[in-house]
């Protein structure tokens, strides 16, 4: 029988696809990518048929992939991976028993290593939370950005669809003091751009340039990641480490044998 492979991709560099995920790659003759994996996975997609998904409509794609299936493997690069923000689940759930999804390095995952930065912290933040301002909505009953802006919290912020003074505006309001906050635009692509800043001095730090492809009639995906949070400056020293081993990792050490 062959599958469907929904490989995550991670955030299109192909160093950071899993060996799973390029066995599968291999497997498959047609491919189904967003742009411009194509070009960054060009070397893995040698002789492979390469198509966007988003050309097609849902019933479309459904039978397309039906008849293609019937001769070959097939995979989809799916940009970080299936965990979040993916619009895959459809097309997962028809396939069923055909559909393999095989985990990638998510973008907060990348992000994190790119910025040498857990997002989460003892004593400086707490909790890490994964959102976007487009899918939060606008009703008038909708949760507020303001709402997770809090001190202690580092937000994750995918897709975002408001003018950077607006949003941090409302960041600013929710963490009621300047904080540290990154801009991640094209990471592990060509043209990647890393900006580090605070909630103050980011939109200067942008000097103008639209990082989230609000003007652009294309609707082109803007594959800018933002990280907001004390974690992102913090000192740390070695305390932690220490009450740790003395409340816990000894214990461990002893209960192995060592
Ligand atoms: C549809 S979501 C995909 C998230 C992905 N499924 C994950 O789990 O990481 C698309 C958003 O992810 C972020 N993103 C995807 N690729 C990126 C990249 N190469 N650099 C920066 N941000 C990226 C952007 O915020 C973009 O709007």
């Amino acid at each position: 029988m062959n599958k469907v492979y929904f490989v995550g991709a991670g955030p299109g560099d192909p160093q950071m696809l899993t060996l799973q995920g390029a066995a599968a790659l291999e497997k498959a003759t047609i491919v189904y990518l967003p742009l411009p994996y194509d070009e960054t996975f060009a070397e893995l997609l040698q002789g492979k048929q390469i198509l966007i998904p988003f050309d097609y409509d849902f019933a479309e794609l459904l039978s397309l992939l039906e008849m293609q299936l019937e001769s070959s493997a097939v995979a989809f690069l799916i940009p970080g991976d299936l965990t979040f923000y993916s619009p895959f689940q459809g097309l997962i759930n028809h396939f069923a028993e055909r559909a393999e999804v095989i985990a990638g390095v998510g973008i907060a995952n990348a992000a994190s290593a790119k910025l040498k930065r857990t997002l989460d912290l003892p004593s400086v933040c707490d909790r890490a939370l994964i959102l976007s301002p487009k899918t939060l909505g606008n009703k008038e009953d909708a949760p507020k950005l303001e709402d997770f802006a809090a001190p202690g919290a580092s937000l994750l912020i995918y897709m975002n669809n408001l003018p950077l003074e607006e949003l941090v505006t409302k960041l600013r309001n929710g963490y009621g003091k300047d904080v540290p906050i990154a801009l991640l635009h094209k990471l592990g692509l060509p043209g990647e751009k890393i900006i580090e800043a605070t909630l103050d001095s980011i939109v200067a730090a942008c000097d103008g340039f639209d990082y989230f492809y609000l003007d652009d009639p294309s609707k082109k995906p803007a594959l800018t990641f933002l990280i907001v949070g004390e974690t992102l400056q913090a000192e740390v020293d070695g305390g932690w480490w220490d009450y740790r081993r003395e409340t816990m990792w000894k214990q461990r050490k002893v209960a192995e044998g060592r």
